[in-house]
């Protein structure tokens, strides 16, 4: 939800500090500050907005002296997203400084006892009682102040701490939150993302939940729960700095919209040899997947749309059927999983709440898990006994593109792989194909849907848009629409297209924009017929068809294409007009579009 960093080496801090949030401001964007310090004082500085108006404040950095320091950069949760309330929060005698991501969630009590001590409060945030428990407990040591004070706590974190009697030093700690350590050369670094180290170093430590770290510009030592020092193992990040840079496009997410045929090549490619799909990741063997009687995916949000769109694909071939839950209602939803149960967990960021919740609900009920998760080391991907990764490469854009499109591919390629272990599948080499020949169609999808653009135009005013389809189609209209509302604000639903007579149909009326998906050649003479209904009510339909599809031409009003495809595997292909159209739409309104309002990259919080 929010994003810290921090930094001691021989340079100034601040510039670094600020570099850092602004690889970060993806996860948070309503307010932002810095600590830094120098000669043993913490100066502190705190803005609302965005991390220009910090730039703006501090200069870029240059006003503030100092080579120690750490960065927050905000996504409201506790509190108004007002300076106050901003991190670093200090304590009431200035010596210590915390950066915090998470939610403290017995905060409350400790804020009353804080208080009955004589503690006094300058924020409305569930943070600031760690600021004071810091110097509460702080007697000499930084490592055990913060043992200390991490036992008291009950929820998620990483924290960024400095104080001004170590010189030098920043310290941290992880539970549930993501933090990683870069180790540079005579300076280090910890953030709650790789992409906001990258730029310093490439040689990262994956901090686990219930370690502290303490880092000085030549040493970094990390310590277990008890204290005892832990050796980690340094990883090198292997992507390219450019791939967390805008590399010329307007925003990241028209970046990572072009960036899919790659993307999805980088999923599929290395699982391909002589012609047949191997999942070296997985451990499933052939007794085992014989005893899985159903598949549960969950997943929140696009990544839960890219389920519902997987679905069809892995009942189709392996004939093992398939549950697709919201990982924030299957948590609560006391699940009928048992040792039979495969439980598919989708995640870009691998750090969402929901999801991991409901994975450990799952797992404790016995069932085995699979994550596809883009992120690596992330906690979704440690919890599971199973991690294939997307390799869709750094998703900064908050509106979630070539994450989607890696995921249903991932289902995809598990779909065939289970239904040729099981050896349910005739057509095996022609499915393999069609799903090798994805990137190049996804390539011809951007080529020849150059006019959604000037189609933004024209329905950008809309109040409201209906996304109809049936089957994969509808699974794609979930997405469509979920991209268009988020993005450009605009009220948008998706329908499955037979649904629309049981009500909705209320709604249609003169000039009511339907974008009509016609992609799946088994059910496209029905939907045909539910656009025929709303044209009737005066509805304005964008269809989105195959280009020599002459049924739907003679019909709609505007087109989107795609190209021929195997229609089990058209929801990734399908997928990216509509990426494009939500794009262009939000960019005609103004909007922000790699970070829309309210909203935020990883949604660490329930
Ligand atoms: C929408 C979007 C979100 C995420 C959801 C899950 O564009 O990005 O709906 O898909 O918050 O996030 P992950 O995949 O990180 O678990």
């Amino acid at each position: 939800m929010c994003g810290i960093v921090g930094f001691t080496g021989q340079q100034n801090a601040a510039p670094i500090l600020l570099d850092g949030l602004k690889k970060l401001e993806y996860r948070g964007y309503d307010s932002a500050g810095i600590a830094v310090m120098c000669d043993a004082q913490i100066s502190v500085n705190k803005v609302t907005g965005r991390i220009a108006n910090l730039c703006e404040r501090t200069k870029d950095g240059e006003a503030v002296p100092g080579t120690v320091g750490i960065g927050h950069t905000r996504w409201a949760t506790h509190g108004a997203p007002t300076e106050e309330n901003a991190h670093p929060h200090l304590s009431n005698d200035g010596r210590f400084a915390v950066v915090h991501n998470g939610i403290i969630e017995n905060y409350i009590a400790l804020r009353e006892k804080l208080i009955k001590d004589g503690y006094h409060f300058d924020s409305e945030t569930d943070t600031e009682v760690i600021v004071h428990l810091v110097e509460r407990y702080y007697k000499g040591d930084m490592l055990e102040a913060l043992i200390k004070t991490t036992n008291k706590l009950q929820g998620s974190y990483a924290l960024g701490v400095i104080c001004s009697e170590e010189p030098g030093k920043i310290y941290a700690a992880r539970e549930a939150s993501p933090l990683i350590i870069g180790v540079g050369a005579d300076e280090n670094y910890f953030a709650s993302d790789v992409t906001a180290l990258v730029n310093h170093t490439r040689n990262v430590i994956y901090l686990e939940d219930g370690e502290f770290a303490e880092l000085s510009p030549d040493a970094v030592h990390v310590y277990d729960c008890l204290g005892k020092p832990v050796d980690k193992k340094v990883t090198r990040v292997l992507w390219d700095v450019q791939a967390a840079e805008k590399g010329g496009y307007e925003h990241f997410m028209l970046k990572e919209i072009m960036e899919q045929p790659a993307a999805v090549k980088a999923t599929i490619a290395p699982r391909v040899k002589d012609g047949k799909i191997v999942f070296e990741e997985l451990g499933i063997t052939l007794p085992q997947l014989k005893k899985i009687r159903k598949i549960v995916i969950t997943a929140c949000g696009s990544a839960y749309y890219a389920g519902c769109a997987g679905k069809y694909a892995i009942e189709h071939l392996s004939k093992i059927p398939v549950e697709v839950e919201l990982a924030s209602e299957l948590r609560y939803s006391d699940p009928l999983i048992d040792e039979h149960t495969l439980l598919v967990v989708i995640s870009q960021s691998g750090e969402t709440a929901d999801t991991i919740a409901a994975m450990k609900e799952c797992k404790a009920r016995g069932a085995k898990s699979l994550a596809i998760v883009n992120v690596v080391g992330s906690t979704v991907a440690k919890l599971a006994d199973y991690t294939v990764y997307t390799w869709a490469g750094p998703e900064i854009a908050v509106a979630t593109t070539k994450g989607y499109t890696t995921q249903v591919t991932v289902l995809y390629m598990l779909a065939l792989y289970f239904a040729d272990m099981l050896d349910r599948v005739d057509d095996y080499s022609i499915r393999l194909k069609a799903i090798e020949s994805l990137p190049r169609k996804i390539q011809q999808a951007i080529d020849i849907n150059s006019h959604v653009q000037y189609l933004a135009q024209k329905y950008h005013g809309s109040k409201s848009l209906f996304f109809i389809g049936r089957n994969t189609d509808y699974a794609t209209a979930l997405e469509g629409s979920l991209k268009m509302k988020e993005i450009s604000y605009l009220h948008a639903e998706a329908y499955a297209a037979g649904e629309l007579k049981h009500g909705t149909i209320a709604l249609i009326e003169d000039h009511q924009p339907v974008i009509a998906l016609c992609c799946n050649p088994m059910i496209m003479e029905k939907t045909l017929s539910n656009i025929v209904e709303v044209k009737s009510r005066g509805a304005e339909v964008l269809a989105l068809t195959f280009k020599n599809n002459q049924k739907i031409l003679s019909v709609a009003d505007d087109f989107m294409f795609i190209p021929d495809i195997d229609a089990l595997f058209s929801a990734v292909i399908e997928i990216v007009p509509l990426q494009l159209l939500a794009y262009y739409v939000a960019k005609e309104n103004g909007c922000d579009i790699d970070k829309p309002k309210n909203l935020a990259k990883s949604v660490t919080v329930e």
